[in-house]
């Protein structure tokens, strides 16, 4: 019989006591978080009471599918609890300051998630909690769906170093993330956009001053085939963001051109794979064919949501004995 760990070996810990934004972590915090996740994933009964007694307060102003499930599923089955806080209507901080809600969390929970519209408002979050804050989706940043991703990428390709992925679509929050992890992974990311839709050029710079660092290279063109061209990975997202659903029709117009075809996906290398982090919008930004093609990664992406966040939560919640 499996021993039931209580605790993971303690290799080493995370630079960070919140989860942010990508900026934040290093390399070495990304290793251990796919080195965490991949022992997750092996032996998931192996951390069936590694968070016992641990609660997770799960703060939403979005809806949520994957995010909200992996982290209640994430925090269930390690021995721990999830309460989910709908802050659709009114947002966090109308009702009350945020700091008071930090303070108040902090009496109950171990940890808090949000998805929040203001990227400030996580930050304020962990500014005034004494506990861990995990950026679940923001405006700016999408961490945990890019720490799954990459780590999909490294299963399928065994190694991220040297990689080409393609970003072609609206340069949003999953952009952005993807622009900064795959930076500090040695990934280069090529992202084409429509005019006035690019990636911030404050995150796009700072893309480029990491990849200094990792020898890749962080490209914005115009042309998608261009950003295709010596791919492994093509990427796209909704071209309206939750929150931009005012501007889906006239966003269908300008990003008519910036679809993700089976024509497109010929462009990248023969092996390349098809990601998206759904939920996905089929005959807009990618076609039913490609998406459901065998090169389409995106439901083993939806799975390694459920370890990596598992990952984050035993590394962040679990006090130092990680
Ligand atoms: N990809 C992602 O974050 O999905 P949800 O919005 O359903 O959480
Ligand atoms: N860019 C999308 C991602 C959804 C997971 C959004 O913010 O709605």
């Amino acid at each position: 019989m499996t021993p039931v760990m209580t605790k993971v070996e303690k290799p080493s810990k995370l630079s960070v006591n919140d989860l942010i934004e990508d900026r934040d972590l290093s390399r070495g915090d990304l290793k251990l978080i796919f080195e965490v996740a991949q022992r997750v994933k092996a032996s998931p009964g192996s951390f069936a009471r590694a968070l016992e007694g641990r609660q997770l307060a799960m703060i939403f102003e979005k809806p949520s599918l994957r995010t909200r499930a992996a982290f209640e599923v994430g925090m269930t089955s390690m021995g721990g609890s999830a309460v989910y806080l709908d802050h659709t209507k009114p947002r966090l901080g109308e009702r009350e300051p945020i700091k008071d809600v930090a303070r108040c969390l902090e009496r109950w929970v171990h940890g808090i998630v949000a998805r929040t519209f203001a990227h400030s408002a996580v930050k304020e979050l962990a500014e005034h909690a004494s506990i861990p804050v995990i950026n679940a989706l923001t405006d700016l940043f999408h961490p945990c769906q890019v720490l799954g991703d990459f780590f999909t990428l490294r299963e399928k390709f065994g190694s991220l170093e040297g990689l080409k992925l393609a970003y072609v679509g609206d340069g949003n929050n999953v952009c952005h993330s993807l622009l900064v992890t795959g930076a500090r992974l040695g990934v280069s990311v090529s992202v084409s956009t429509p005019p006035g839709f690019e990636p911030k050029a404050e995150i796009v710079d700072a893309a480029t001053s990491i990849s200094r660092e990792t020898g890749a290279t962080i490209q914005t063109v115009r042309d998608p085939v261009k950003a295709v061209a010596g791919s492994s990975a093509v990427y796209t997202d909704v071209w309206a963001s939750m929150g931009q659903e005012y501007a889906a029709h006239l966003r269908k117009q300008v990003f008519a051109t910036y679809q993700v075809t089976e024509t497109l996906m010929a462009a990248a290398e023969p092996y390349a794979v098809f990601m998206h982090c759904l939920p996905a919008h089929r005959g807009q930004e990618v076609t039913s064919a490609v998406i459901d093609s065998p090169r389409s990664m995106i439901f083993d992406q939806a799975e390694n949501r459920l370890h990596v966040q598992k990952a984050l939560l035993l590394l962040l919640l679990q006090n130092g004995s990680v």
